[in-house]
C-alpha cells in the first residue's frame, strides 16, 4: 500500500511474507547502531518503523555522514531477523532489509528537539519547531485518531440525514461571550469584518430558509483570557435542526456520541445520558460542569448556623449567605500547612478564609472544632458521609462565591487523589440554565448561553419585570467534568427577540445596527428550531485522556495566543496599512 515513485513499500508494511523480495523504502533514520563495521538503521515514517543493515560496501553507502532524521531511500532484498532478533513489539518486527544501495535525498541538521515520545523538550520549544515536534510518533498517532474521529462524526451525520453547508469566516460579529477578532476592510476602508465566534446566526438561518439538518465542522475564533483548555482558534461540531425540542437534540448527540466512541475506541458508552438542572449540579457540585466520576457532594449546612457557637457561620446566613461543607477524605493526616494550602486555594476564589475540622478516633479535633456542639456534629457527619480520618472543610459566604469556592476545591480533591477512573466517559447533561446572569461589579445582565436562547415559555412573562428569574432552554453536554458542549432551543419570534435584546440593555435601534438583517429574516416563517455545538478539540483530548488542548491540535497558540512557529501576529508593511486607510497608534512593546 501506498507505493510510490520513490518507494515500494512504507516503513510499516513488510512482514515476513515479504521474505526474499527487493523493496525500496524511504523515510526518516530515527536510530542507528553501529555493529562490527554494519550499520543498523532504523527508518520511520508516518506507517511504522523498518530495521535496515547498510554494509559499507553498498551502493552510495558513507556511514559516517549518515544521521539522525536525513531522508534516506534504500533498496535491498528482505529477510527474516535471525531467531533471537525478532522485536514482537514492531509489526514489521520479523524482517529486516538488507541495503544494497542507499540514497540521502536530503539531511538533517542536529534537531533541536529529541523526535521521540519521552521527550524533555520544554513546550515553547516544542511549539517553535512544531514540524519537528509533530514528527513523534505520539503526536502522528494523535492526528490519525483526530481524522478518523472526524471521518466517524461525519459517517454519522450523513446517516442521519445532516447536510454539511460551509458559512462565512469573513463575517459580521456573533456574540458568543469574547471580543471579535477584526479584519480591516480594503473596500470599505474604516469598516471591518469580525471572524465568527460560532456560526450562530448562519445556522439559524439556514433552518429558516428550509434546511432542517444542518451540521459543519467549524472554525470558531475568539478572543478571549486563554485558561486551559481554551484556544483562539478552534474546531466546533456545530449542529442545527428544525421542529424539534429538547430532547431530539439530546437523543441525536447521545447517539453520535455512542456512534463515534465505538467507531473510534470500540468502546461502548451507555445511554440515555443522566440529566441534572443548573440548579442541581451548582447545588450538589458547586460547578455548571459537574466531574462525576466520583462522589463528594457539597452539604448544605445553613440550617445549623442560625445557633452555631460559630459567628461567622451566623453571620453569613443572616446577611442572605449560606454555609456548605466538603468531605477531604484522609484528609485529617493533612499538616496545618496543607490546610493553610486549601484556604488560600478557596479564597483565590474570593472566598474569605476556610473553617475546618479533623474527623479522628477522638472525635472532631483542631480548626472550628470547640464552636461544633455534638449536635452539630452528628448532623454534619451524617451529612457529609464522614469517615473517621477525613477532613471536613466549610465555606459560609454568598452562595456564587460558597459553590465556585468548594467546587473548586472537590475537582482538586478528586484529581489529587485521583478519585476519577482515567478510563470512564462519564457524560451528563445540565439542563435550565438562567437565561441571564448578572455582573456583580456593574449590575448589568448578560445572556448565560448567547442571546438567541429561548426562555422557557412559562418565563416569558417575567422577561421585563424580573430577567434575572427566568429560565432557559439550554443545556450544556459534560464529559468528566470538562464542558463538552453547549446549545439551546432557539426563540422563532421577532417579539420574544427584541425583548431579550431589551433586557440586555441592546435598544431597538443598536439591535437594528448589529442583528437588523436576523430580525428580518426571523418575520419570513420561522420554524421552532434548536441545536448544538460540541467542542471537537476537547473532545479528542478527553478521549485520548491527555491534558492539554494543544497536544491535539497541529499548530496551536500559545496563552498569549501567538504561534511560536511562525511569529503570528506579527507587523505588517506600512504600504499595507495605507491600502487599508489605517495607522497604528500603540507603542510597540517589543522596542
Ligand atoms: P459555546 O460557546 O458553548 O456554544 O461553544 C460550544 C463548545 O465549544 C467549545 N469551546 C472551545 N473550545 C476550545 N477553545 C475555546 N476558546 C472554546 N470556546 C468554546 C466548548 C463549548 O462547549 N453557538 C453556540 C452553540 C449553540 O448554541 O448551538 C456555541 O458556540 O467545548
Ligand atoms: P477567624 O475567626 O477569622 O480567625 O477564623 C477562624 C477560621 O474560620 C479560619 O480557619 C478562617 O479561615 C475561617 N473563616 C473565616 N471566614 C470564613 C468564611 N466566610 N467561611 C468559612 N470559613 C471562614
Amino acid at each position: 500500500m501506498f507505493a510510490t515513485t520513490l518507494r515500494t513499500h512504507t516503513c510499516g508494511g513488510l512482514r515476513r511474507a515479504d521474505e526474499g523480495r527487493t523493496v525500496s523504502l524511504v523515510g526518516w533514520v530515527h536510530a542507528r547502531r553501529d555493529h562490527g563495521g554494519l550499520l543498523f538503521v532504523d527508518l520511520h515514517d508516518r506507517y511504522g518503523l523498518t530495521q535496515v543493515v547498510i554494509a559499507p560496501e553498498s551502493a552510495g553507502a558513507d556511514l559516517e555522514r549518515l544521521r539522525g532524521e536525513d531522508v534516506i531511500r534504500v533498496t535491498g532484498p528482505v529477510r527474516a531477523r535471525p531467531d533471537g532478533m525478532v522485536n514482537p513489539a514492531l509489526d514489521t518486527g520479523e524482517v529486516e532489509v538488507v541495503v544494497e544501495a542507499v540514497e540521502v535525498l536530503s539531511p538533517a541538521e542536529t534537531p533541536p528537539i529529541e523526535i521521540e515520545d519521552d521527550l524533555s523538550a520544554s513546550e515553547d520549544l516544542r511549539l517553535k519547531y512544531r514540524y519537528l515536534d509533530l514528527r513523534r510518533p505520539t503526536m502522528q498517532r494523535t492526528f490519525q485518531f483526530r481524522h478518523r474521529f472526524f471521518l466517524a462524526i461525519r459517517n454519522f451525520l450523513d446517516e442521519r440525514g445532516f447536510l454539511e453547508i460551509e458559512t462565512p469566516i469573513l463575517t459580521k460579529s456573533t456574540p458568543e461571550g469574547a471580543r471579535d477578532y477584526l479584519v480591516p476592510s480594503r473596500v470599505k476602508r474604516g469598516s471591518f469584518y469580525a471572524l465568527p465566534q460560532s456560526p450562530q446566526l448562519f445556522k439559524q438561518i439556514l433552518m429558516l430558509s428550509g434546511y432542517d439538518r444542518y451540521a459543519q465542522i467549524a472554525k470558531c475564533f475568539r478572543d478571549e483570557d486563554l485558561r486551559a483548555n481554551r484556544q483562539p482558534e478552534f474546531t466546533q461540531l456545530d449542529m442545527e435542526m428544525a421542529f424539534v425540542a429538547e430532547r431530539d437534540v439530546y437523543d441525536v448527540v447521545e447517539a453520535l456520541c455512542r456512534s463515534v466512541v465505538r467507531d473510534v475506541l470500540g468502546r461502548e458508552v451507555v445511554g440515555p445520558f443522566p440529566q441534572m438542572t443548573y440548579d442541581d449540579a451548582m447545588a450538589r457540585y458547586g460547578s455548571d460542569k459537574p466531574d462525576l466520576r466520583f462522589g463528594l457532594e457539597l452539604a448544605d449546612l445553613s440550617d445549623l448556623a442560625k445557633t452555631s457557637g460559630f459567628k461567622v457561620f451566623a453571620g453569613a446566613v443572616e446577611s442572605g449567605g449560606i454555609v456548605k461543607g466538603l468531605r477531604i477524605p484522609q484528609g485529617a493526616s493533612l499538616s496545618r500547612k496543607e490546610i493553610d494550602k486549601l484556604e488560600a486555594f478557596v479564597k483565590d476564589f474570593g472566598a474569605k478564609g476556610l473553617a475546618w475540622s479533623k474527623w479522628t478516633d477522638e472525635g472532631a479535633t483542631g480548626g472550628i472544632s470547640k464552636f461544633l456542639s455534638e449536635g452539630e456534629l452528628e448532623t454534619i457527619v451524617e451529612r457529609l458521609e464522614l469517615d473517621r480520618g477525613d477532613l471536613m472543610v466549610f465555606l459560609a459566604d454568598k452562595a456564587s462565591v460558597v459553590h465556585q469556592g468548594l467546587g473548586e476545591l472537590r475537582r482538586a480533591t478528586g484529581r489529587r487523589l485521583e478519585l476519577a477512573d482515567p478510563g470512564e466517559l462519564n457524560f451528563c447533561w445540565v439542563t435550565d440554565f438562567p437565561v441571564f446572569e448578572r455582573d456583580d461589579e456593574t449590575g448589568e445582565l448578560f445572556s448565560c448561553h448567547h442571546p438567541f436562547t429561548a426562555p422557557r415559555d412559562e418565563d416569558l412573562e417575567r422577561l421585563e419585570s424580573d430577567p434575572a428569574s427566568t429560565r432557559a432552554r439550554a443545556y450544556d453536554l459534560i464529559l468528566n467534568g470538562e464542558e463538552l458542549g453547549g446549545g439551546s432551543i432557539r426563540i422563532h419570534r421577532q417579539d420574544v427577540q427584541a425583548k431579550v435584546f431589551r433586557a440586555l440593555g441592546i435598544d431597538d435601534e443598536r439591535a437594528r445596527e448589529r442583528f437588523g438583517f436576523f430580525l428580518d429574516a426571523l418575520r419570513y416563517g420561522t420554524p421552532p428550531h434548536g441545536g448544538i455545538a460540541l467542542g471537537l478539540d476537547r473532545f479528542v483530548m478527553l478521549l485520548l485522556d491527555l491534558d492539554s488542548i494543544r497536544d491535539v491540535i497541529a499548530f496551536p497558540k500559545t496563552a498569549s495566543a501567538t504561534c511560536l512557529m511562525t511569529d503570528a501576529p506579527s507587523r505588517v508593511d506600512p504600504e499595507q496599512l495605507a491600502e487599508l486607510g489605517l495607522r497604528v497608534e500603540v507603542a510597540d512593546e517589543a522596542e
